[in-house]
């Protein structure tokens, strides 16, 4: 059956008769180059999403548990309830599994519910069963080297029972986080000033402590109370949470806080925490504005090991390692981004369903959107215009951007760098349906505009990008980027969590239905006080409501705290 496919070779074969394409692209991401094929003994740790029993019927779910004012609001699944709608059907196990049995291979499950298993085999083998071309690619910009294919198929007869394989033609990046000024352009036209709202100092301007924050969003500084309410910090590419600047700036910015809070570690693929000073990593920050705004809320972090030097694989296992763990964090935080155009939209929906299955449990995932605006990755000449931020696409999570200080000092607004835009993978959730077509209405968007008028828009809210933070033993001011604000916004849900669940009730869950609700909860960063630019020369405008540069605009504790209340 297969002995046909080793005339194949180059992309450009049609597949025979017997196989389904899956994924295809006609070119590696910008930014990577071919170098050759791989070597026919190289082995390639694949992970097989198979298809789930009743994806849709777990999103429909999602929406009840999570739509305040639906009868079954805040009724969270248990995990085996959530395994009942994702497991694979017992005929594409076994199909799938006399399948590799037929090619010697074996497969072990890489989360409870069975729908995702690991199967490794060598290039050859994988050209193939997957009728591939697994080549070397370089990335131009660091000179790594990856196995990758530009197209891959399935047996037909499999094709109900697999949804995609990985990696296979997603190309693996950096993580976009934290501004690097030699890279970012931020023209921002930051003219228009919106009155003063916030009792912030002028010392803020100068130096984002947690008291500006606390200002700024009204977040209380008093001690949460006893809570069964657990607030994690997710943190990827061996990239450390250094306990000891941690513990000095609780020191220096939350004198009246212990010291030493405790951080309890979730490891995936064999993640640790290394406290060598040399391996203190940016994650820092985040663990130093999570620990010094959530004043008695248990701290997690969760640190991913390396795997194959892809970030991809990393979110992968972290998400499937999660939805196959009994006790979750109830609020998540991921500070680092990937964009769109260089996921497989198979694997980009395959793991947007992973956090489906967490919001179906009552987990908020928050993330950040990333630095390049309404394009990326990275400045020209190898950005891709419009392109969004994954996983912030996700519908199932909530997307954060970022907020600055007007450069006249008297109001928040949009950060130029910012990412946000419209999803290019994920259609448009029903939350959004009012406002975002508002918005497009107003910038005049048809069809034929460069972005995608049917996506999912991004973010759904922002908060301030700068934060002063320490590093080995240090007080710096100098960081930028969307994860701050992330992680202050994630802050102020794990309290409010903390509140339902210190009075029992159930937590907030995936949150993008309540805020969707109640958008006067935000601080609106109006017309023309900021801008998101990509590629430096597109770029969408903030207005007044909804826009894909701030979302709804930064968040008010109090009326959040209002909102939460009434439920
Ligand atoms: C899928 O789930 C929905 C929602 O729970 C349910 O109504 C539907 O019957 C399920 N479909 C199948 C085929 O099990
Ligand atoms: C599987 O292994 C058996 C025994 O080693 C061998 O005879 C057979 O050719 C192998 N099949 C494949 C598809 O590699
Ligand atoms: C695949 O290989 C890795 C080592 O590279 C090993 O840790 C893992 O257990 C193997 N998985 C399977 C399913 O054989
Ligand atoms: C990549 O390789 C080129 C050519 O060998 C070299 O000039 C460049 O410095 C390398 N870049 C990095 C980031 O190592
Ligand atoms: C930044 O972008 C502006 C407008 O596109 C351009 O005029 C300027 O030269 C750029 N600056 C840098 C440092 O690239
Ligand atoms: C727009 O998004 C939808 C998914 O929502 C997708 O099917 C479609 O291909 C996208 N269109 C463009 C032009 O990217
Ligand atoms: C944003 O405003 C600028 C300046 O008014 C305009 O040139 C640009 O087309 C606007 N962008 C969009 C996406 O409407």
């Amino acid at each position: 059956m297969f002995k046909s496919l080793s005339i194949l070779g180059a992309l450009a074969v049609v597949v025979g008769a017997e196989f389904t394409v899956i994924a295809r692209r006609e070119n590696p991401p910008t930014g990577f180059s071919r170098v050759g094929s791989s070597a026919a003994d190289q082995t390639l740790n694949l992970r097989l999403a198979l298809v789930q029993k009743n994806i849709s019927g777990l999103q429909d779910t999602v929406y009840g548990v999570s739509t305040p004012g639906s009868s079954r609001y805040g009724q969270y699944l248990s995990k085996e309830e959530v395994e009942a709608y994702v497991a694979p059907t017992d005929d594409s196990v076994s199909q799938v599994n006399a399948w590799l049995a037929s090619n010697n291979l074996t497969s072990s499950p890489m989360t409870s519910a069975g729908d995702w298993i690991a199967v490794n085999m060598s290039v050859s083998q994988a050209n193939q069963l997957f009728a591939a071309d697994f080549s070397t690619f370089q990335n131009e910009d660091t000179n790594q080297t990856v196995h990758r294919t530009l197209s891959y198929s399935v047996p037909r007869t499999l094709r109900a029972s697999i949804k995609a394989v990985h990696p296979t033609t997603t190309f693996p990046v950096t993580l976009e986080r934290k501004l690097s000024s030699s890279v970012a352009n931020t023209t921002a036209t930051t003219t228009k000033a919106a009155p003063l709202r916030a009792s912030i100092t002028p010392d803020c301007i100068l130096s984002w402590t947690p008291a500006c924050f606390q200002a700024l969003y009204g977040i209380p500084s008093t001690p949460a109370a006893p809570a069964a309410n657990v607030f994690a910090v997710a943190g990827f590419q061996n990239d450390f949470a250094n306990l000891r600047d941690v513990q000095a700036f609780l020191q220096t910015f939350r004198p009246d806080l212990n010291p030493n809070p405790t951080v309890t570690l979730i490891s995936v693929d064999d993640g640790i925490n290394n406290q060598l000073p040399a391996g203190a990593g940016p994650i820092t920050i985040n663990m130093e504005i999570a620990t010094a705004l959530t004043n008695g809320v248990s701290v997690a972090y969760i640190s991913t090991g390396s795997v194959d030097n892809d970030i991809f694989s990393e979110f992968l296992d972290e998400a499937n390692f999660l939805v196959s763990s009994p006790n979750l964090p109830q609020t998540i935080v991921q500070p680092g981004t990937y964009r769109e155009s260089l996921i497989s939209p198979e694997i980009a929906e395959s793991l947007c369903n992973s956090y489906a299955q967490l919001a179906a449990r009552g987990v908020s995932y928050i993330m950040a959107t990333g630095l390049w605006g309404a394009g990326g990755p990275g400045p020209l000449p190898n950005c891709v215009p419009f392109d969004a931020p994954f996983p912030a696409s996700c519908p199932f999570v909530t997307a954060v951007g970022g907020t600055e200080w007007t450069t006249d000092d008297t109001a928040e607004a949009a950060w130029s760098p910012s990412g946000g835009g419209f999803s290019r993978i994920f259609s448009r959730p029903k939350y959004q349906d009012e406002v975002v077509p508002a918005y497009l209405s107003t910038i005049g968007a048809t069809p034929s505009s460069p972005f995608n008028i049917s996506g999912r828009g991004i973010p759904d809210l922002a908060a301030m990008n700068q934060a002063t933070y320490i590093d080995q033993g240090v007080t710096r001011t100098d960081s930028s980027g969307t994860d701050n604000s992330a992680t202050i916004f994630a802050s102020m849900i794990a309290l409010l969590t903390n509140e339902r669940i210190a009075a029992g009730k159930p937590g907030l869950g995936f949150l993008n239905p309540l805020i969707y609700q109640n958008k006067g909860a935000f601080n609106d960063i109006s017309a023309a006080i900021g801008e998101s630019s990509a590629c430096q020369r597109v770029f969408f405008n903030g207005t007044t409501g909804w826009d894909p540069v701030t979302g709804f605009g930064s968040p008010s504790y109090t009326k959040l705290q209002e909102v939460c209340n009434k439920l």
